[in-house]
């Protein structure tokens, strides 16, 4: 009886040491697809720190690069402490079609507040940013995957038109993936 019991132990305790070895795996795998994105230049060229200075990586110009004609978005982000970025990244939902034309979107241009600094960040550092609420604009998981399905500038990263680059995948994959990550545990390489 008492060897039957221990028997079982064993084996219910192994099964779920597997699952759990699966789910990190999985989870991993899914953090790699998000970091992919996260770390592309449609994505980085906004997400910069308290310099406020945009960047033009990914268009074809020598690497890195900051945006042209000395843009610095300043403490509102929006440059309004100078040039506001919608005197050229106009409001407006038409095609982006012209090459090196200022891209627009219907939505106010401008960097995110400064706390969401993603540029030059490794996979370990950017994962341990994201996990946490405290260094990520107040998000959890839910929350970040909510905002990727509804926001126009992630929308424009996945087809920015005018022949630039675009992150892996889409939208509708992100989404899953940050889901995929946060079932696992936010795990982190
Ligand atoms: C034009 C600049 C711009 C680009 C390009 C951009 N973002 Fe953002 N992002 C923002 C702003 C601004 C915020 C702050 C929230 C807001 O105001 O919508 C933000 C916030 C976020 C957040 C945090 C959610 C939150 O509520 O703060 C995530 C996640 C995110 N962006 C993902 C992405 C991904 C992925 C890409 C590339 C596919 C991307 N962003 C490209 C401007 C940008
Ligand atoms: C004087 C016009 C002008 C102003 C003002 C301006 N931009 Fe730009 N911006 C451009 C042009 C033109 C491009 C396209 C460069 C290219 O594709 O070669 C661009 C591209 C960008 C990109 C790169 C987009 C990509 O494809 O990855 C970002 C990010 C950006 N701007 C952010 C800003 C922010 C934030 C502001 C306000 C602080 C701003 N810009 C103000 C003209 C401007």
């Amino acid at each position: 009886m008492i060897r039957g019991l221990i028997a079982f132990l064993f084996a219910t305790t192994g099964v779920a040491a597997q699952e759990t070895t699966l789910d990190r795996e999985g989870g991993l795998a899914a953090w790699d697809r998000i970091y992919a994105v996260a770390s592309h230049p449609r994505c980085t060229n906004c997400h910069v720190g308290a310099d406020a200075v945009p960047m033009w990586e990914g268009l074809g110009y020598p690497n890195p690069r900051d945006h042209g004609m000395a843009i610095n978005a300043g403490e509102s982000r929006i440059g309004a402490e100078t040039i506001p970025c919608r005197t050229c990244h106009v409001t407006s939902d038409r095609p982006n079609i012209v090459p090196h034309a200022a891209p627009h979107i219907l939505e106010a241009w401008r960097l995110p507040p400064v706390e969401l600094d993603w540029l030059g960040k490794d996979s370990a550092a950017l994962c341990a940013q994201l996990r946490d609420p405290d260094s990520n604009d107040g998000n959890d998981v839910a929350g970040l995957i909510e905002h990727v399905t509804a926001s126009p500038f992630v929308a424009w990263g996945f087809n920015p038109g005018a022949g630039r680059s675009q992150p892996p995948g889409d939208v509708a994959t992100l989404a899953a993936d940050l889901s995929r990550w946060g079932d696992a545990g936010t795990p982190c390489r």
